[in-house]
């Protein structure tokens, strides 16, 4: 092991260090950190000195990046990086009834990146620019230890059941009209509520605000299972919160966490990250 990792949390996510991304590093380091991606689910590299076009390459490592579909936090124009930020270039702070602002809220919402789409993301990597003193941390939940901790009667009903995704569901919670009426009016995708993980065979319940329905179930049914699973999921124990600072890399599974941005006092302070999102390989179901 050239790597050193180091334990996060009890359950998931690891700190590694002995890889500078802008230097370069050999095909076995990036074994090493991959390996310690499937088994750890979220990876802190701190210390990095990144521009957009490093975080572009060192993310394809992973796979073919998404294309970020156009919306109001991007200025409508999709690219491979998702900028968050709540300041102008010139350094003024953005107002926070500006529409950038309101769109960034989504994010606060517990989440797995692109499980509105057909094939959602295998991972996402998120770079930091500048962070505020408090708050801003982003936190992590582990759908795997949600899984593990499941009882013997809820595994059996959620083994095979297909849950409803759409990105509406998400947008809508946090103000009316944040969806184009084009997306808006595409169809949910289905995804599978159980996933395992192709390396290690583990399990995590694939879950978070994206989920709207359960499929072969009533609305109520179906509403209070998803809200008792989402709850169960993101409970205290099964959650790391990442305290930012300026050079950190981190790399999460979209596959067995789900993530959620805090907020912090963004009318004083300045929080610019950078995110790139790795394809995954296909659909769930
Ligand atoms: C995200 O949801 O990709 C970003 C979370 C954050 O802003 O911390």
């Amino acid at each position: 092991m050239s790597l050193s990792v180091t334990k996060l949390h009890p359950l998931f996510a690891a700190r590694v260090e002995g890889i500078d991304i802008a230097r370069g590093f050999s095909d076995t380091d990036f074994a090493e950190l991959r390996a310690a991606f499937e088994e750890h689910s979220v990876i802190v590299l701190p210390g990095q000195t990144l521009d957009d076009g490093q975080q572009i390459a060192f993310s394809e490592r992973f796979g073919p990046l998404e294309m970020m579909l156009p919306h109001a936090g991007n200025n409508l124009n999709p690219s491979h990086i998702s900028r968050m930020y709540n300041s102008e270039t010139d350094g003024a702070i953005i107002p926070p009834e500006d529409r950038r602002m309101i769109y960034l809220k989504a994010n606060r919402i517990w989440h797995t990146d692109s499980s509105f789409k057909e094939t959602p993301s295998l991972c996402s990597l998120l770079y930091a620019y500048e962070v505020p003193p408090e708050g801003g941390e982003t936190e992590f939940a582990s759908m795997r230890a949600a899984y593990d901790a499941l009882d013997a009667e809820t595994k059996a009903q959620i083994e095979g059941k297909v849950a409803l995704h759409h990105a509406a569901r998400t947008r809508d919670m946090v103000a009316p009209g944040l969806v184009t009426p084009e997306r808006r009016a595409t169809p949910p995708v289905r995804h599978a509520m159980v996933r395992t993980n192709p390396v290690n065979g583990r399990k995590a319940l694939y879950t978070g605000g994206h989920a709207g329905k359960i499929e072969g179930m009533d609305e109520d049914e179906s509403e209070a299972l998803l809200v008792r699973l989402l709850n169960h999921t993101t409970q205290p124990d099964f959650v790391y919160a990442h305290k930012w600072t300026v050079g950190d890399i981190v790399i999460w599974d979209n596959r067995a966490v789900l993530h959620r941005g805090r907020s912090w006092n963004d009318a004083v302070h300045k929080r610019t990250l950078h995110r790139t999102t790795v394809a995954g390989d296909g659909p769930t179901v």
